[in-house]
């Protein structure tokens, strides 16, 4: 007698719970199978894209003189597409990376885990952990990140890369005899062990040293160069290493790993691999420098990315002969990958790209 209603209830509650998977269920498929409702790809970026500011950033920016700089442009244009970005992540890591939780829970390269005590003892050593006053001053900033791409080759663009505010540069990228195609100015020089340039008179006087880490082991590296320790085995790495880095420690910086994991992870869509590195989840350098100048600075321009397609033959990179022809299927990078993120940043208008090559192929 008294287990009717109890019955009752849980048939109640069952087809309510049935219903309401129903529902959800439903609601999944409309946001992802059929991708019709949905503004947004996999990702999380605007499907439609193109130049165009939107009527708040007309309101904005359309007000200021051709030519200054825009507060706060490429953040807002980037949250215009992509809704998900969240500025705040400093350029570099400085005494208090623990508080910023997002990297405490991966291991290199995405993240600072296991690596507290030496990042402690880094971070104590080269006491300065911004791009300097002046540059720190400044109320808007403009960043040009420059690939090694051969498509800079003959542009005679230097002069244009000298007027930003940040010129950043790329491993060995030489300065020197270039100067007419690539500018004199080196704000930093983003790089890890392998590819750190080797002969120290080819190092620019002044510049920032920053050590964007892949793995353990980079860190391990800085802090024989910050010591000036001589290194006395090179197993780990995947080529010959820089063996002095002539930069006083204060002149010594490491990249914030976090712009790793978002690139890999969020922008450019890698797989997760529970957060380790494996086959081809590691964005290269060039994308992750911009990903660190869309947090950093208020104008992103890049210059040396993507190729010309119309000239298989030409040069890879701007500084040496081998040819384009000669690139390898990488193990780590997903350079196709890579190009569908850099092509919704170009043909948005976050990033200005002087050189032409992502949108090579048309945008
Ligand atoms: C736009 O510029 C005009 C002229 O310089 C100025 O009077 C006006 O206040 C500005 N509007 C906004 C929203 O900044
Ligand atoms: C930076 O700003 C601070 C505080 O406003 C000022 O004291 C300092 O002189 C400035 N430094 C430079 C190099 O402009
Ligand atoms: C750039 O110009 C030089 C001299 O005119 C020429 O030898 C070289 O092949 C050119 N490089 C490219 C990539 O077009
Ligand atoms: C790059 O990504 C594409 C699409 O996800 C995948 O098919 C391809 O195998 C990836 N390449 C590498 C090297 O991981
Ligand atoms: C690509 O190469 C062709 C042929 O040399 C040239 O006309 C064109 O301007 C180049 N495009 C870019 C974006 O460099």
């Amino acid at each position: 007698m008294r287990m009717k209603p109890n019955c009752k209830f849980l048939l109640g509650l069952c087809s309510m719970l049935a219903l309401g998977f129903l529902y959800y269920s439903s609601g999944r498929l409309t946001l992802r199978g059929w991708g019709h409702k949905s503004l947004y790809d996999k990702q999380g970026f605007l499907l439609k894209l193109d130049g165009k500011l939107p009527l708040e950033l007309i309101y904005k920016y359309g007000n200021l003189s051709k030519g200054a700089c825009k507060p706060g442009f490429a953040a807002a244009k980037m949250t215009a597409i992509y809704p998900k970005f969240t500025k705040p992540a400093p350029m570099f890591l400085d005494p208090n990376f623990k508080q910023f939780s997002k990297i405490g829970d991966y291991f290199p390269p995405f993240g600072i885990k296991s690596q507290e005590k030496i990042l402690d003892i880094l971070l104590l050593a080269t006491k300065s952990y911004g791009l300097g006053e002046e540059l720190d001053n400044l109320s808007c900033k403009r960043c040009i990140i420059i690939g090694n791409g051969g498509i800079l080759s003959n542009k005679s663009l230097g002069q244009r890369i000298d007027e930003f505010d940040v010129v950043a540069r790329l491993n060995e990228a030489p300065v020197k005899g270039f100067e007419k195609d690539v500018g004199s100015k080196t704000t930093m020089r983003i790089t890890y062990p392998e590819g750190a340039i080797q002969k120290t008179e080819r190092y620019e006087s002044q510049s920032l040293f920053v050590l964007s880490a892949f793995k353990a082991l980079d860190l391990r590296w800085l802090q024989h160069m910050v010591f000036s320790q001589s290194l006395r085995s090179t197993e780990g790495f995947w080529k010959s290493v820089a063996k002095h880095v002539p930069r006083e420690p204060g002149d010594m910086r490491i990249l914030n790993p976090y712009f790793i994991q978002e690139a890999s992870f969020k922008l450019i869509g890698l797989p997760h691999n529970n957060g380790q590195m494996g086959r081809g989840n590691i964005p290269t350098l060039g994308a992750v420098a911009i990903t660190m100048a869309l947090h950093n600075c208020d104008e992103v321009a890049v210059a040396g990315f993507g190729y010309n397609m119309s000239t298989p033959h030409a040069p890879l990179h701007y500084y040496e002969k081998i040819r384009m022809s000669a690139i390898k299927e990488s193990w780590t990078h997903n350079i196709s990958k890579e190009k569908e993120f850099l092509l919704k940043l170009v043909k948005a208008g976050v990033i200005q790209d002087l050189t032409g090559g992502i949108c090579s192929a048309g945008c």
